[in-house]
């Protein structure tokens, strides 16, 4: 039971309370500037709790206390409007966007050379508030523009959303009555945490953002509202009648000192070619931003100009949605594969009905694990959300459920490999099954593509398919075979002339001299990526004494955690492994330690390469950042200094455009290293 506030206030206390806490909230919520510590806030806004409990005369639909969310309602009312909410154009493409303004300047003359607002099209749900005499009295959706739900109770809980407006001291006021535009959403993070937390309740899941942001505002209970993660951004008018604003920029910067957020994104200008620009730097901040956008919506700025311009059927011919490629998409499950890996893992893959997401076409998405697909409950025959975001690996969603027929069945992991018929094993606490046959003819090729693959032995020539062969015809079983292959054997097989098979043949002969992280790595142990393999290498001088590591001296290594350093001893104790790393010392395979620094002019600095260099193999290239003092890494993470990117650069130019990792050329390396 809340303490009895001591004596009653009087309405001007209160009064004083409310403003105080609205300001807070302001500054939290709007400015993103708070000035009192979240206990603090929690303090006055219970007090005011308190008050309007014990005296219900203080009690008003605008105070503060009102964001938790009032009792449910039957359903949603219908707001009829006087000013529709309109839809926008799509402009696919620049040419798009020249038409539309070519349409423009048809509609209106010389008038439409005039200069624009752009604002990212926040990927949301739109809604109306209306203000009487400064106060929230109505919130509603779109619907179909003149008819729209009315969701004022649900409104009230978004924090973002001023209950009462200010009143600047320079500037514009507030008009009497106001109707603001915006874009109710939720962030990517929020948007996250919310779907972990209805998979794990078992309760429906979100496609995206949008449909979290939407379903929480059409909410029929508030308080489910009130405790969503709702944000706003406002970016319009239903009339600018009475508001004295002549331009959508001077409207924009009014809605800010009446105390609605606004995109800090938002530009004025100048001519379509500044408009150009600005869509391309959006396109690339878009990736980075915590929310979604799917497009820029590029605004005539006068608003004499856009009331000239008026009206295509349904939408004004003043603004255009100038959309970017959408990151997710609907399609259909044609059927679920386990594949296995050279780990013995199992891994369900959906097969996908192709569908273009993000700018590529994708027919099929990983499913992770048993425990992924319980969890999302993805089924043969399911129509799934598919989406890429951040990541450049497309992922399933989830299932929507609405469009399920009948009674698909569910998805049963195997029992046994797919491929060796050996019973599958899941261990205790581990989300994978893993065929524990070692010698499945997947894990055997498997260990060999990877061995031979360029970040580890890098042998050229020694893809796939030749692997297939050199494992069906029973010439190679372990990595330490191939160092015994003769031309002889490469040439009886299918498909290899001598010259080709020479080639191959010096490449593994060139492959015995390495370097200790590479041989770690090539050795395929489960969880020692290229970055392990390093931090390995730098500790240890020899292969031998890596092997004879004991579990305590990987687990002090820097850099390595005890459950790596547990399978790294697990994985070297085994005879198979041990005789495997002799057969390859047997072999010839040497490990020359890295070079030692002699300068620390790149010290503190990482380099990734990526793509063929043309003036340096990659060793000479990685060896002379070392000399330097630098660091090399095998993948761009945000501690990446410099991606070097040379010819056919790929996914890790991508990640770093993505990232914001400076990238730059052979050239500019080679002028950075001789500098
Ligand atoms: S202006 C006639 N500005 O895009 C112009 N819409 O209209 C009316 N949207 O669902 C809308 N961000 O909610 C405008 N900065 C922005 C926007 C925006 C997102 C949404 C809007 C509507 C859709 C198409």
């Amino acid at each position: 039971m809340p303490a009895r506030p001591l004596d009653k206030p009087t309405r001007t206390d209160v009064e004083n309370l409310r403003r105080e806490i609205e300001e807070h909230n302001y500054r939290y919520y709007v400015l993103d500037q708070p000035t009192v510590a979240d206990a603090e806030y929690d303090k006055m806004l219970r007090r005011l709790e308190e008050i309007e409990a014990t005296w219900p005369e203080f009690r008003s639909p605008d105070s503060p206390t009102q964001r938790i969310g009032a009792a449910p309602a039957e359903g949603f009312r219908v707001v009829t409007r006087k000013f529709p909410m309109l839809s926008i154009e799509n402009a696919m493409d620049e040419a798009e966007f020249r038409a539309w303004r070519e349409r423009l300047i048809r509609a209106v003359g010389k008038a439409g050379e005039t200069d624009f607002v752009a604002e990212p099209k926040m990927d949301g749900v739109a809604v109306e508030v209306r203000y009487e005499d400064g106060r929230l009295v109505e919130g509603s959706t779109r619907g179909d523009g003149i008819n729209g739900e009315d969701v004022t109770a649900n409104v009230r809980t978004i924090r973002a959303i001023p209950l009462r407006l200010i009143a600047p001291d320079k500037g514009l006021k507030p008009p009497k009555s106001l109707s603001v535009r915006g874009e109710v959403y939720m962030s990517i993070a929020d948007f996250e945490r919310i779907n972990e937390k209805q998979m794990k309740a078992g309760d429906k899941i979100y496609a995206n953002p949008r449909n979290t942001a939407a379903g929480s505002l059409k909410q029929i209970d508030p308080r489910v509202t009130a405790i969503r993660p709702l944000r706003f951004y406002a970016y319009g008018l239903a009339t600018f009648a009475g508001t004295g604003l002549t331009s959508q920029w001077n409207m924009l910067e009014a809605l800010k000192s009446w105390g609605f957020p606004v995109n800090p994104l938002s530009r004025r200008l100048d001519t379509p070619e500044e408009v150009v620009e600005f869509y391309n730097v959006l396109s690339e901040t878009r990736a980075k931003l915590p929310y979604e956008i799917d497009g820029m919506v590029v605004k005539v700025n006068d608003i004499d100009v856009q009331a000239e311009a008026g009206m295509r059927s349904r939408s004004p011919r003043w603004a255009v949605a100038w959309k970017f490629a959408p990151q997710e998409a609907r399609t259909k499950v044609l059927g679920i594969e386990v594949t296995v890996g050279r780990t013995g893992a199992l891994t369900p893959l959906a097969r996908l009905e192709p569908v273009r997401v993000g700018g590529v076409t994708i027919s099929n998405a990983t499913l992770h694990n048993a425990d992924e697909i319980e969890r999302k409950d993805v089924r043969v025959g399911d129509w799934v959300w598919v989406r890429r975001a951040g990541d450049v690996i497309p992922e399933i969603v989830g299932p929507i459920t609405e469009l399920r027929k009948g009674s698909l069945p569910k998805f049963k992991m195997p029992t046994t490999c797919p491929v060796c018929g050996t019973k599958a094993e899941r261990l205790e606490g581990e989300a994978v099954t893993r065929c524990p046959n070692f010698a499945c003819p997947v894990q055997v090729r498997g260990r060999l593509i990877h061995f031979a693959s360029r970040s580890a032995m890098d042998i050229e020539g020694l893809g796939p398919s030749l692997v297939d062969q050199l494992v069906t015809s029973g010439l190679v079983e372990t990595p330490a075979d191939l160092y015994r292959l003769t031309l002889n054997d490469l040439v009886n097989l299918e498909r290899m002339a001598e010259k080709s098979g020479q080639n191959v043949i010096n490449a593994i002969q060139r492959s015995k001299k390495t370097t200790l992280a590479r041989l770690i790595y090539a050795l395929g142990i489960r969880n020692v990526g290229e970055t392990v393999a390093e931090v390995l290498a730098e500790h240890f001088d020899s292969v031998e004494a890596f092997m004879d590591a004991s579990e305590d001296d990987l687990s002090s290594i820097y850099g390595l955690g005890p459950i790596i350093a547990r399978e790294i001893r697990a994985w070297t104790s085994v005879a198979a492994n041990r005789k495997l790393v002799s057969d390859l010392v047997k072999a010839g395979v040497t490990v020359s330690s890295a070079p030692r620094a002699t300068s620390n002019e790149l010290a503190g600095k990482t380099f990734v390469f990526t793509g063929t260099l043309t003036k340096f193999t990659r060793e000479a290239a990685e060896a002379e950042v070392k000399k330097r003092g630098g660091k090399i890494a095998g993948s761009v993470s945000k501690n990446t200094t410099y991606v070097v990117a040379g010819e056919k650069a790929g996914s890790k130019l991508e990640k770093a455009q993505k990232l914001g990792v400076d990238v730059i050329d052979e050239d500019a390396f080679l002028r950075m290293i001789k500098s």
